[in-house]
Parts: structure tokens; sequence; C-alpha cells
């Protein structure tokens, strides 16, 4: 990227390792549909290596506009990020970049990647006031705080180590309710929605079996796990007469923000994107 003659605008997928990311695939599309001259590479860069990337980012060295961020790199993109948004200083991890005036922007796009892909499968998803996420890392707190915006009541996490889900339960406050495992069948009594933050069912794997027959009959049951498409736990809802959504269009909403920060314009989430992206998995 040192290279000036580079013309158009570029973006990034900063990790390490990054190789199997999907974001250049999606991001690619995009490009090429809207006849953008530019690109969106992966780029691995150490911890390290990581404050000297983004002082490039700053000065315009680099040439990128912005981009993603991802493992190692969340947290501490926050921390250097000039100005970062509320969402990501609340979470206190980003996963977009941008560059303004020669400051950079952080914000974090996770939870409305997964608000989007409910909205678009499910319209009418959020209708009710009780919630329950099923484990307690990064994701779901992207989750948990895109929920409690959204305006749900009671959000409880499950989560096998209890004493995480009591940290999240501390930190986003009086809505948020931690749970041990055990007391999952309790929890899910009346919810509306039943989301899977955990790598549990990722590959086909089998889990165990939830008692979904307590949630709402009219509940929506959601996985951030894509890779099967359909995973144990949406086929244990469908089993149930529960709606489901799966996770991919979590990724491909995520992706929004960014490229019309980075691009200028605003993309969509096409059947054609979401096929493009099965056919590569
Ligand atoms: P991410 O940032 O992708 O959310 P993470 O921070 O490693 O990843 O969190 C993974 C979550 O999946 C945790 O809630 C973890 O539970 P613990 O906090 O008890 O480790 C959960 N998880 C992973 N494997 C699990 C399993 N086999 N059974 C139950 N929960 C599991």
């Amino acid at each position: 990227m040192s290279d000036s003659r580079e013309t158009g605008r570029h973006a990034f997928v900063v990790g390490y390792p990054v190789k199997h990311s999907r974001s250049p695939l999606i991001h690619g599309y995009w490009l090429r549909q809207f006849g953008i001259e530019g690109s969106y590479r992966t780029v691995e860069v150490t911890e390290a290596d990581f404050p000297v990337f983004l002082e490039r980012l700053r000065d315009g060295s680099s040439g990128y506009s912005g981009g993603n961020v991802t493992i190692p790199h969340k947290e501490r993109a926050v921390r250097l990020a000039d100005r970062p948004d509320a969402l990501s200083e609340e979470l206190g991890a980003a996963n977009t970049l941008w560059v303004e005036d020669g400051l950079v922007h952080s914000t974090n796009t996770d939870g409305l990647g997964f608000l989007a892909n409910l909205d678009e499968r499910k319209p009418g998803w959020d209708c009710f006031d009780k919630a329950v996420v099923l484990g307690a890392g990064g994701a779901s707190r992207a989750i948990i705080q895109a929920l409690r915006n959204r305006g749900f009541d009671e959000i409880h996490v499950v989560n096998r180590t209890v004493e995480r889900a009591e940290e999240l339960a501390d930190r986003f406050g009086k809505r948020v309710f931690a749970h041990p495992m055990g007391a999952l069948a309790e929890v899910l009594t009346g919810a509306g929605l039943f989301v899977n933050t955990t790598s549990l069912g990722m590959h086909g794997t089998p889990i165990p079996d939830f008692p979904l027959e307590r949630l709402k009959a009219d509940a929506t049951v959601t996985d951030i796990v894509y890779v099967p498409l359909v995973t144990p736990l949406l086929l244990q809802a469908e089993r149930h007469g529960l709606a489901t959504v799966d996770g991919l269009g979590m990724l491909l909403h995520q992706a929004v923000p960014g490229f019309e920060k980075w691009f200028g314009r605003l993309p969509q989430v096409t059947p054609e994107l979401r096929a493009l992206v099965i056919a590569d998995m």
C-alpha cells in the first residue's frame, strides 16, 4: 500500500491471523457491484506492530480509508482510536475504523448486524420483553448492548462460567441478569428470544437438548454460529415449531456501515451475496 501510484479507495481487515476472514468476499462483491475502483484486503499485523499500523492509517501514509479489526486487536483499537463512538467505547471493543480529518474513528457494528439480520428475516421478532442470551464472550456483549438499546426489559445471560455472566450484568446494569447453565429451563420460561453466542454446535458438533418448550410459542431462536447454516440449535428449535433465524445475515449486515464509510456508497445484503458466501463455506 505504499505505492502512491495506486488509485481509488482502499480498506483492510487487520488481525493476526486473518487468512480465514470472509470479509474480502463480501466487500469485493460490493466493490464490483458498484464498479468502484478500490480494494479490500487482509493485513496480518502482530500485536507489537499494531500501534504503528494505526499511526500510518492516521497520517494517511498507508493509503487506507479505514477497515475492519479482528482478533487480537479489537480492544486495543478502541483505546488507540482518537474518536471511539459510544457503542465501541461502552463495549471496549471495535470492529470498524475510519479516518476523518486525520483522526481515527472507531465503532462496533456487531450489534447492528445482529438486529438487522433479525429485522430482515423475522419482522416483529422484538415484540417481547424478555430475551435469553447463551454465552458471555465478546459477541455476547455486543448482542446484549443491542438488545438493551432495542428496548428489551429483561436480558438474561446464561453462561457455563457464571462469573463472566455476572461481570456483564454488572457492566450493563439493571436490565441484564446473570445465571448459571443449571437455571436455563427456568430462565427460558416465557422468553421471546433465545440467542446462542457460544461456539456450541459449530461445524455440526452435538449440543445438549435445550428446554426450548419453555419459550413462548411465537418466540424466535437464533445462532451466531453459521457453519453449518442450520445449526444443531436451529434444528432443535424447528422440531419445537419455533421460528428460527440463521447467523449468516449478522456477518453480512455488520459489514454494511464500514463499506459506506470507506467507499461512500450504501450497500445492500442481497440474496446473491448470501449465496456467494454460502458457496464459499
Ligand atoms: P467470543 O468473543 O467469540 O464471544 P469468547 O470470548 O471466547 O468468544 O466466548 C466464548 C463463549 O462461549 C463463552 O461464553 C464460553 O463460556 P465460558 O465463559 O464458560 O468459557 C462459551 N463456550 C464455549 N464453549 C462452550 C461449551 N462447550 N459449552 C458452553 N459454553 C461454551
